[in-house]
């Protein structure tokens, strides 16, 4: 391709596609592509690199895995229709989030305990999300401090997913460490109350925070030190037991109701001068609406990546219904099984605003740290935009809610079993 294109310079995104041109020249400089980013390959290098445990916690489903494959096949119903001859010349897949202008509608999605996919954890993933100018969302579960993500993600746009303790003060303490280091909205997660049922990982006792790892937020948070030491617990000599009452805090076995939702996001806008408040693992339409009726400033559409509720409808189906219902109330955003450039444009006509992405920078992550983060999301960002000249879209606006854009089957189709992880 063209890398003199002049039309470029009318942009406002860089031109991702050129990323396709350094692979395809790369072997007459000597240069290998760093791997292969075709979802299946991606995810047997990732099996090769990672420690059992590691591979293990990333790649387990609830259950049967069904919920899993029914977001995949969820999106196998729906099929592009691209359109020919358009001025695609001075295309663009910038979007505005939250009044964060950002490369395209894509996030990191928020995943814990990075550190048993890569020494350095979170701090590469939030590295890496600034350079590409895309939004990072750190989770609680996550194995780096807040303050130590907060600096490695700069002057990008970073969000902190909260799984609310049932501990006011400790929560309270969480939401004013992520406002003090730069974090600009809260994503409840309310999907997990504790795990779901996962085979692998409770067969392998295969949860790093029963293990000394991954505690780090709640290991530097003032308020559970407290908790830790009228416990008795010293995080030094007993990092097992920390661990497991840092978890225990945050994936508790116990369920928060609406009736909490009230104080939890007065509290947020208290602190933070009413930056946005979200609700993430929404499937329901009732839900969705009553989650609008308590004001929400946006929905994450999710089921956790299927890892929680087995059995479950694909989120994108939850999706289509949910945008229906509410899409022109709140800022609607989608997460889970999005695999590739065609995944988000599917997302974005049913009217996804914003899609999150987990389990691809994952695979990066475990295969080759911040290289590896990069050249995922690089590539998806390139898939996006040679998706966008191939198939005649101009910029993001024109997909978002726009169903002309798809040829779509109904729903409810018998399942085809494949590869259940992918
Ligand atoms: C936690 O978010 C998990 O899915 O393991």
């Amino acid at each position: 391709m063209d890398t003199k294109n002049e039309n470029k310079s009318f942009r406002n995104t860089p031109e991702y596609a050129e990323y396709q041109r350094e692979g395809f020249w790369a072997s007459n400089d000597g240069k290998v592509m760093p791997f292969n980013t075709e979802p299946g390959a991606l995810e047997d290098r990732a099996k090769e690199k990672l420690s059992e445990g590691g591979w293990l916690y990333a790649s387990s489903n609830a259950g049967q895995s069904t919920t899993h494959l029914a977001n995949r096949q969820a999106f196998f119903r729906h099929k592009i229709i691209p359109r020919m001859l358009v001025d695609t010349n001075k295309r663009d897949t910038k979007h505005e989030i939250w009044g964060h202008k950002t490369s395209a509608p894509i996030g990191f999605a928020p995943i814990g305990i990075n550190k048993i996919y890569h020494p350095l954890g979170e701090l590469p993933v939030a590295q890496v999300a600034k350079e590409l100018n895309l939004p990072y969302c750190l989770s609680t579960a996550g194995s780096t401090a807040i303050e130590d993500v907060g600096k490695a993600n700069g002057a990008g746009t970073r969000f902190f997913q909260l799984y609310m303790p049932h501990d006011d003060e400790l929560t309270v303490s969480l939401l004013k460490r992520a406002v003090a280091s730069g974090f600009t909205a809260c994503i409840l997660t309310v999907d997990t109350w504790q795990l779901g049922w996962r085979h692998d990982d409770v067969n392998a006792s295969n949860y790093a925070f029963y293990h000394g790892q991954g505690a780090d937020l709640g290991l530097t948070d003032p308020v559970f030190q407290k908790r830790l030491k009228a416990d008795g617990i010293d995080p030094k000599t007993m990092p097992n037991e920390a661990g497991a009452k840092w978890i225990d805090n945050v994936w508790h076995g116990r369920a928060h109701t609406w009736e909490k939702l009230p104080w939890l996001m007065k509290t947020w806008k208290e602190l933070n001068g009413g930056k946005p408040f979200a609700i993430k693992g929404i499937q329901a339409v009732q839900d969705a609406r009553r989650a609008v009726e308590m004001g929400v400033d946006g929905i994450v559409v999710s089921n956790h990546a299927g890892r929680q509720v087995d059995g479950a409808q694909g989120s994108l189906d939850a999706l289509e219904k949910i945008v229906d219902a509410v899409g022109d109330k709140t800022y609607m955003m989608f997460d889970s099984s999005i695999r590739g450039a065609s995944d988000v444009v599917k997302a974005l006509c049913l009217g996804a605003q914003f899609v999150f992405v987990g389990r691809l920078w994952v695979w990066g992550l475990s295969i080759m740290g911040e290289h590896g983060v990069r050249h995922v999301m690089k590539s998806l960002l390139a898939d996006l935009d040679i998706m966008f000249n191939v198939a005649g879209i101009q910029n993001v606006e024109q997909l978002i809610g726009n169903r002309e854009w798809l040829e779509s089957h109904p729903a409810g189709q018998t399942m085809i079993a494949e590869r259940s992880r992918l």
